[in-house]
């Protein structure tokens, strides 16, 4: 496996409740002990309600300020009318990199059909890749376990550190 080189991540999230302290969150915490414990740097962590003009104004501070490589969110990817994250995210998308969503929600399914529900998206701005979670902290857990290993050359490609595939391919045969 290769190991994350520290890779800056910042977390936010997504939750009219939270934000407005009625409930707690549990999500963003766990996401940051999940990624300090494989060795990535949690640069910041917020807490915003589900308005997509704020979401987008922190998601394009964050990958024009160059503050993090990673930006991982959790909340607001359902059908409710306030959910509104990948909307935002999209908004701000200058790539799409659909595969990391679509290996989530294909691991999810192996553990609950209720995973074809979260409609979060995975995109590039600049040099960060943008990841939407679903908002329960279970699903936090499931979802991040399952992308862990591939994410660390994901980083190394988009931050211009890594080798070619094909390279690395050629020398494993
Ligand atoms: N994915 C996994 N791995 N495990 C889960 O329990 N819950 C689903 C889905 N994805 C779930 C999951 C449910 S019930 C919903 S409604 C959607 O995520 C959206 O969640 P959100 O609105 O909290 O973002």
């Amino acid at each position: 496996m290769i190991m994350p080189e520290s890779w800056r991540t910042a977390v936010i999230t997504l939750s009219d409740k939270g934000y407005a302290g009625l409930r707690m969150d549990e999500s963003g915490p766990l996401i940051k002990e999940i990624m300090e414990g494989a060795g990535y740097d949690v640069v910041s962590t917020d807490l915003l309600p589900d308005e997509q003009g704020m979401i987008e104004n922190r998601l394009k501070e964050i990958c024009d300020r160059e503050e993090a490589d990673l930006i991982l969110t959790t909340g607001g990817t359902g059908f409710s009318e306030r959910d509104c994250t990948p909307e935002a995210t999209l908004a701000v998308a200058q790539k799409n990199a659909p595969g990391i969503a679509e290996a989530m929600r294909y691991a999810s399914l192996q553990i609950t059909p209720r995973a074809m529900l979260s409609r979060g998206v995975s995109v590039i701005r600049g040099r960060t890749l943008i990841i939407n979670l679903p908002g329960s902290p279970k699903a936090v857990k499931e979802n991040l376990e399952y992308i862990l290993n591939s994410l660390s050359h994901g980083l190394e490609i988009l931050t211009g550190t890594a080798g070619e595939c094909a390279e690395e391919d050629m020398k494993k045969s």
